[in-house]
């Protein structure tokens, strides 16, 4: 069963959107695996956010997502990443469609609520940064 990190950044939990977040994916039926609201340090952010050093919005990113406590997660099921990644709709707000939790919540690209796996790959490195192999539950589901 596929596997994404998902995490409720420092806006939407200002905001107090993670139970409006976490309730979409639940109702869609992706099952919750992993879950912890913590403050991110500068040496996790730079290595969740390695991919983007030297871009020119990379300190902001880094400020920002260090500001304030985030909700990190790991969510299950088929396609999991792929269907993460349309419920949370485009990086950009301004074209993420209604309907669509940046489309919904979201008016920056640098405050844009959530962040979600982009690959299989990115999911086991960004899963693995931020959690223990046993702070990862899983259990059978009756309904
Ligand atoms: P995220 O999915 O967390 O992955 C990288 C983040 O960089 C992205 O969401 C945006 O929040 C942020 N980002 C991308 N482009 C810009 C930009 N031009 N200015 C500020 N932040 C950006």
């Amino acid at each position: 069963m596929e596997k994404t990190f998902l995490m409720v950044k420092p806006d939407g939990v200002q905001r107090q959107l993670i139970g409006e977040i976490v309730s979409r994916f639940e109702r869609k039926g992706l099952q919750l695996v992993g879950a912890k609201l913590m403050q991110i340090s500068e040496e996790l952010a730079e290595q969740h956010y390695g991919e983007h050093k030297g871009k020119p919005f990379f300190t902001e990113l880094v400020e920002f997502i260090t500001s304030g406590p985030v909700f990190a997660m790991v969510w299950q099921g088929e396609n999991a990443i792929e269907i993460c990644r349309q419920m949370m709709g485009k990086t950009n707000p301004k074209e993420a469609l209604p309907g669509t939790i940046r489309g919904d919540f979201g008016m920056f690209v640098g405050k844009n609520v959530i962040h979600g796996s982009d690959s299989p790959e990115s999911a086991e490195r960004e899963i693995q940064l931020f959690f223990k192999e046993e702070e990862l539950l899983t259990y059978d589901r009756h309904i």
